[in-house]
C-alpha cells in the first residue's frame, strides 16, 4: 500500500508559442482544465502503476473539488481519508510552450491547510508514505514522525523546493527524488557534495537513496554500493507537466512491491517519459503494462 500525503489542484492549462518572461503576456487558444498537483499526480501515477493507493489530502468546497478528483476516483485510489475543507481547491495555472516546456503558478487553497493528523492510523509497517514539498512543511515532518513509529518506508520528492526547510525532511527519508538543481540545494544545506553523483553517494553513506533527475540526461541513483545510472528513451514530447509526478509514482510503486533500485528506476524513467507525449498532468500517466513493456527496453548502467 502506498499512503500519498499530498496536494489537489485543478491545473488550467493554456498551449502558448512562447512562455512570457515576467512583465509580458502570452495568449493561447482554449484554456483547458486537468485535474493536477504533485500529490494527486504521483497516487495516480502509482494507482496506474499498478500500486494499491490511499490520497491524504484535501479539496475546498467549491466547483473545482469533483474534476479535481476524478481521475483518482475512476482509477480506484482511496479516498476514504479525503477532508472537504471549507475554501478553494488549490489550482495551478500553467502555461506550456511548443517544445513541452511548462510555467507554473500554483493557488494553495486548502492544499495550505492539510494536516499529518488525518495520517493517524493510515499507515502499516512495510506500507509506504510518499510526499511532495507542495503541502506545509510542518506537517509533512510530523508524517514522517508518524512514518517512522508505524515503520512505514518514507519516499520524499523534494519538488517543488521553494523552502531550505526540504532539505532537513530530505535528510530524514529513505528515498528523496529531486531534479539537479533540487539536489543541488538539498547537498548545499546539508554540507554535502553538490554534484549529482557526488551527493547521491553522500546521501547513501547516509543511509538514504538519493535519486537524481537529470532531464534529457536520464537518472542516477546510489544505494551506498552501486551508482545507477538510466537513460531515457527518445519520445515525441507533447507536454513535461507531470512526467516527474509520474516518474515518482512508478518508482514508488516498484520499490513498495520489492524491485530492485534499478528496476525501480527503469520504471521510473519510462512513466515519465511517456507522461511527456501527452497534454496533462494525469491523462498522460502510463498503465503498468506500457510501462514494463518501455522499462524492458532501457539499460541500466551500474557502476
Ligand atoms: O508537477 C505538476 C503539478 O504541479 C501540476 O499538476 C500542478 O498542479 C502543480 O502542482
Amino acid at each position: 500500500m502506498i499512503v500519498v500525503f499530498g496536494s489537489i489542484n485543478l491545473d488550467l492549462v493554456v498551449m502558448v508559442k512562447r512562455l512570457p518572461l515576467p512583465g509580458e503576456t502570452s495568449a493561447g487558444p482554449d484554456c483547458q482544465t486537468f485535474a493536477g498537483g504533485k500529490g494527486a499526480n504521483q497516487a495516480l501515477a502509482a494507482r496506474r502503476a499498478g500500486a494499491a493507493v490511499r490520497m491524504v489530502g484535501a479539496v475546498g468546497t467549491d466547483a473545482f473539488a469533483t474534476p479535481a478528483l476524478a481521475n483518482l476516483a475512476a482509477a480506484g485510489v482511496d479516498l476514504s481519508a479525503l477532508r472537504r475543507l471549507e475554501g478553494s481547491t488549490g489550482i495551478a495555472m500553467i502555461g506550456v510552450e511548443a517544445a513541452g516546456e511548462n510555467l507554473i503558478i500554483v493557488g494553495s487553497g486548502v492544499n495550505a491547510r492539510v494536516s499529518a493528523n488525518w495520517l493517524s492510523g493510515q499507515l502499516a509497517a512495510g506500507e509506504t508514505l510518499l510526499m511532495q514539498a507542495e503541502i506545509p512543511l510542518a506537517e509533512a515532518a510530523r508524517a514522517i514522525d508518524l512514518a517512522e513509529a508505524a515503520g512505514a518506508r518514507v519516499i520524499f520528492n523534494t519538488a517543488p523546493a521553494t523552502d531550505p526547510a526540504v532539505a532537513r525532511l530530505a535528510a530524514r527519508a529513505d528515498v528523496v527524488i529531486s531534479n539537479e538543481s533540487e539536489a543541488a540545494d538539498v547537498a548545499a544545506a546539508l554540507g554535502l557534495p553538490q554534484v549529482a553523483a557526488a551527493y547521491a553517494a553522500a546521501m547513501a553513506a547516509t543511509g538514504r537513496i538519493a535519486v537524481v533527475t537529470l532531464g534529457s540526461d536520464g537518472v542516477l541513483a546510489h544505494d551506498g554500493t552501486t551508482l545507477y545510472r538510466v537513460a531515457p528513451p527518445q519520445v515525441a514530447v507533447v507536454d513535461t507537466t507531470g512526467a516527474g509526478d509520474a516518474f515518482c509514482g512508478a518508482l514508488a510503486t516498484a520499490l513498495d512491491r520489492g524491485a530492485d533500485l534499478g528496476q525501480a528506476l527503469a520504471e521510473g524513467v519510462a512513466a515519465g517519459s511517456l507522461a511527456c507525449t501527452a497534454t496533462g498532468a494525469q491523462s498522460s500517466a502510463p498503465d503498468a503494462a506500457d510501462i514494463a513493456r518501455l522499462a524492458a527496453t532501457l539499460s541500466v548502467r551500474r557502476g
